[in-house]
């Protein structure tokens, strides 16, 4: 696993999209897995940015988010709607801004009548896909990833899971409350990608910033694998591993002391990364 510890938000969203932004160059129809939340959006803005200023081409690329409220997302086929959909963050945020092709997107269906038919399908597109080159992932407040709340299997597979009070606490004050859609109004189910899904992505790229995820961070990435903290499950990725953190978020680690040493090494002695 390399642990790459940046000074603040911003360094860490340059660095994670410059990550992605070279599996594009070295795979140009390579398979993405995007992940929403507030920590992604600088990664995008930059990856917006390399495409306008430095013409960083996702016409070949293909991508499957995460997760998804349900009850709610938006019709791909008309132009997209008010709501709080991740769908609607990913177009905000960032396909609307390069040139991805519509039909190489995919995202879980949170209008589906059929939820358990749509995740069944959802996994075969991933592997009609040849599977997912490198995965983007976050971590909520209670140690998730996507929406495997505590308790989720750690080999689980796309599924409904029903939220808990602290991610439905945490996503309303990010997102529902600004928009002024009010709290029992914000759905309580989700169709999320499974531990056992994401696992199977080649390559995984964690992202954290602040200190209030210093705590989930330090046990993901150092404490007992559990399916009390999903991202836990980082520890039993066989390939590649990156988890890039600000300072903040870093602060919990027992080892961060030894991750900085590593990373100064490899820079020393042009030693090449593990994770490409
Ligand atoms: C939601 C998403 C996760 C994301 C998490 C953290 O629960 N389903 O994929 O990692 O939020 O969000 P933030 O980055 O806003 O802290």
């Amino acid at each position: 696993m390399d642990v790459i510890i940046k000074g603040d938000y911003d360094e860490m969203s340059k660095f994670a999209a410059g990550v992605i932004a070279e599996f594009v160059r070295k795979k140009p129809d390579c398979v993405l897995g995007l992940a929403t939340g507030s920590t992604p959006i600088g990664t995008y803005r930059e990856l917006v940015r390399m495409h306008k200023e430095e013409g960083l081409d996702f016409s070949g690329v293909r991508t499957f988010n995460l997760d998804e409220y349900l009850g709610i997302g938006i019709d791909l086929s008309k132009p997209y709607d008010e709501d709080q959909s991740y769908a609607r963050f990913m177009y905000e945020e960032l396909f609307k801004h390069i040139n991805i092709k519509k039909e190489n997107i995919r995202l879980p269906d949170g209008r589906t009548s059929d939820p358990d038919g749509f995740c069944k399908w959802y996994e075969e597109e991933i592997k009609r896909a040849g599977g997912i080159d490198l995965q983007l992932l976050g971590i909520g407040g209670d140690g998730h990833w996507a929406f495997n709340e505590p308790g989720s299997s750690l080999a689980s597979r796309t599924r409904v899971q029903v939220l808990t009070k602290q991610t439905l606490d945490d996503n309303y004050e990010m997102f529902y409350k600004k928009a002024g859609v009010p709290r029992e109004e914000m759905p309580h189910f989700a169709i999320t990608m499974g531990i056992g899904t994401i696992l199977e992505a080649r390559n995984i790229m964690m992202i954290a910033s602040g200190r209030k995820k210093a705590g989930v961070v330090a046990k993901a990435l150092e404490g007992p694998v559990t399916s009390q903290i999903t991202a836990s499950a980082i520890q039993l990725h066989p390939g590649g591993v990156i988890v890039v953190l600000d300072q903040e978020a870093a602060s919990g680690l027992a080892l961060r002391d030894h991750y900085m040493h590593v990373e100064k090494l490899k820079e020393k002695y042009g030693l090449s990364t593990r994770y490409i």
